[in-house]
């Protein structure tokens, strides 16, 4: 069995998303995004999906969610169910759910490990959100502080957790 991890940004008040778009720009999220699922499987939604501004994510295995049957994107492997993705990968060490929150919705209650980046800031226009967590199942193990600066318009804290056994 993998490790199930979910990586996500999320605001102040669960925010994750507006107008299928991510909430802002922070080259140090998406660094260290890239950092963590290089080379592993990413699972996301259709709408996730058709969100990235380049298509499939290179050097990892794209797996898309979709109801459709016919829907297809090229370089992806398009599933639809999540057990479905979670067996075509059962074999990988650690795979990974990107969104959004459909996704995370089923995702969450599978989970091992969450990789969330806790952005400082109310964003009021967000109408994407991520599911509640239940504190009380979740360890923390890891936490970083990142101050805002030039490149980075809000201050953030990378937090990792792991299921409490
Ligand atoms: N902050 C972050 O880290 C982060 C990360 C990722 C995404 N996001 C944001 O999240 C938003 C998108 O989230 P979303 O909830 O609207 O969409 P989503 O989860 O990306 O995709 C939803 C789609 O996935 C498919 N799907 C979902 N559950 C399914 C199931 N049980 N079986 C089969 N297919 C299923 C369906 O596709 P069909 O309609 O084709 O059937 C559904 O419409 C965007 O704003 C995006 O930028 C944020």
């Amino acid at each position: 069995m993998s490790i199930l991890s979910i990586i996500v940004a999320i605001a102040e008040n669960g925010a994750i998303g507006q107008e299928q778009q991510l909430l802002c720009h922070l080259p140090k999220d998406l660094k260290r995004f890239k950092e963590i699922t290089n080379g592993h499987t990413v699972i996301m939604g259709r709408k996730t999906f058709e969100s990235l501004p380049k298509g499939a994510l290179p050097n990892r295995k794209n797996v898309v969610l979709t109801t459709s049957p016919s829907v297809s994107f090229p370089n992806c492997i398009m599933v639809h169910s999540l057990d479905e993705a979670l067996q075509i990968s059962e074999s990988e060490e650690e795979v990974f759910v990107i969104g959004g929150a459909a996704v995370y919705k089923l995702a969450l209650e599978k989970a091992d490990k969450l990789y969330i980046t806790r952005i400082h800031h109310q964003f009021e226009d967000a109408d994407t959100f991520f599911p509640e967590i239940n504190e009380s199942e979740w360890q923390e193990s890891e936490r970083e502080f990142c101050p805002a600066d030039e490149k980075h318009a809000y201050p953030f804290t990378f937090v990792t957790y792991v299921r409490r056994s």
